[in-house]
């Protein structure tokens, strides 16, 4: 079977889990996804003060959890002591912030493929980015199939000579104008963007360039149907049960 993310790549694709139903990159999210019938999400990985790698967005708990603090000065048990359930709705009391290993198995069992986005902490990248495939090594599921995507260039690069077999997408807010030697530089499979700076020019640029284009984070299905109508590769949703009669 091949491992390539983008082989039969589901156009819709699961934000942190499905996090406008669950909170983010809890396993309930995860799970939330996969019952509205997602085949692929998006989380974050980074890594913890003793070196675990966990999946979280912020670099603190604060948003998300009932702590505070950086979660890279905070040991894997003190992390996972935390509730990062109730802020999203008290029905999640007791989700936690799961470890990469955990959610490997979880997001497997429910048959879905995973686009790891690597969220360094600024000069934290080659040590996350270096855990994420240690741990990808070990844990990863051989059928699972999984992409990177960074807005972190030295991740991207320690990615490609660590672990060039994965692929590879580039973040970014806006496409760059020289996006063509940036993909090439860090040879990346494809460009991700937030929606609103996704044109129909840009779209087709990308593609007839042999890239695939993804956007973030759309959660209306009016700009889901424009972006699909302009044959967009995916779409990053928090609500992915609003877009699948589009794709
Ligand atoms: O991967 C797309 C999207 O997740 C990038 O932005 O801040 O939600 O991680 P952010
Ligand atoms: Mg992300």
């Amino acid at each position: 079977m091949s491992s390539s993310y983008f082989e039969n790549m589901p156009r819709i694709v699961g934000h942190r889990g499905a996090c406008g139903h669950a909170p983010e990159n809890t396993i309930a999210s995860f799970k939330a996804a996969a019952d509205l019938g997602c085949k692929s999400i998006e989380i974050d990985g980074m890594v913890t003060a003793d070196n675990e790698a966990v999946v979280c967005h912020d670099t603190s708990v604060n948003r998300c959890t009932d702590g505070m603090g950086a979660v890279l000065l905070k040991t894997l048990s003190e992390i996972q002591a935390l509730d990062a359930g109730s802020k999203f709705d008290p029905k999640f009391q007791g989700e936690k912030i799961p470890t990469l290993e955990e959610t490997l198995r979880v997001v497997h069992d429910l048959g879905m493929s995973l686009n790891l986005e690597i969220k360094p902490a600024s000069g934290w990248q080659v040590e996350t980015t270096t855990r994420i495939i240690e741990v990808l090594k070990e844990h990863r599921p051989a059928d699972m199939k999984l992409m990177f995507s960074s807005f972190n260039i030295e991740a991207l690069e320690v990615a490609q000579k660590l672990a060039p077999e994965i692929e590879r997408g580039y973040l970014c807010e806006v496409p760059p104008s020289d996006w063509e030697r940036r993909l090439k530089a860090v040879g990346a499979a494809s460009l991700h963007c937030h929606h609103s700076f996704a044109t129909k020019e840009i779209i087709e640029a990308v593609q007839a360039a042999g890239f695939k284009f993804l956007v973030y984070t759309v959660n209306d299905p009016k700009d889901a149907k424009r972006l699909l109508d302009w044959n967009i590769d995916g779409i990053i949703t928090d609500f992915p049960d609003r877009m699948f009669d589009l794709a």
